[in-house]
């Protein structure tokens, strides 16, 4: 599927979590590559990560939602665990709020960790989202200063589409 469909069709969603004090900014490419992946399970994946932007934003701020294409080789994947050299179509989730320490950092993703009040984080969102990208043979990096936001970037494998809409001349085995 593509990545500017789903993030697209998730924007009304989107807009009602975010409310009024936060601006959206879509940075979409072109005409990105496509995934392999479940289009509901995307959507929870940009759900989960725009309501800790908005969580981290309660003065309001700037979230922005971005899709790219990239190629990486063994240089750009340097300093990314677990990245392997290939094609990507990434999705990044920036805000522009409170950001994160070394130590909430280091426990993220791990279920039931929040540093939300009782009643308010379930501490499940990244866990589930970590779940989502993996199963879709996928990456999620996060970058985070105190003070300046947070930037989480998931690297979704390309998939070759030549071929996949019509079968190619003499492809045909009645000839
Ligand atoms: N965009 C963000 N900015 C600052 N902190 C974040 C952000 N996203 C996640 N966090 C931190 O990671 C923790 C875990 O997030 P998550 O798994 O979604 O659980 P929950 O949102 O229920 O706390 C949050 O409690 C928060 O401390
Ligand atoms: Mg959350």
């Amino acid at each position: 599927l593509s990545l500017n469909k789903v993030v697209a069709g998730a924007n009304g969603l989107v807009a009602r979590l975010i409310g009024q004090d936060i601006v959206p900014v879509s940075l979409l490419k072109a005409d990105p590559d496509r995934v392999k992946a479940d289009q509901g399970q995307l959507e929870q994946v940009i759900v989960n990560l725009v309501i800790n932007a908005r969580d981290a934003m309660p003065q309001g701020g700037r979230l922005t939602i971005e899709t790219a294409n990239a190629c990486l080789d063994e240089n750009d994947v340097r300093g990314y665990p677990g990245l392997e050299p290939g094609c990507y179509v990434l999705l990044a989730v920036s805000d522009t709020g409170v950001g994160m320490d070394e130590a909430t950092q280091a426990h993220l993703f791990e279920p039931f960790f929040t540093t939300k009040p009782v009643g308010e984080g379930t501490g499940l969102g990244l866990a589930v989202t970590l779940g989502i990208v993996k199963q879709s043979g996928g990456y999620i990096y996060v970058h985070s200063e105190l003070g300046q936001g947070t930037t989480f970037t998931i690297y979704l494998p390309q998939i070759e589409t030549a071929g996949l809409v019509a079968p190619r001349l003499g492809d045909d085995s009645r000839g």
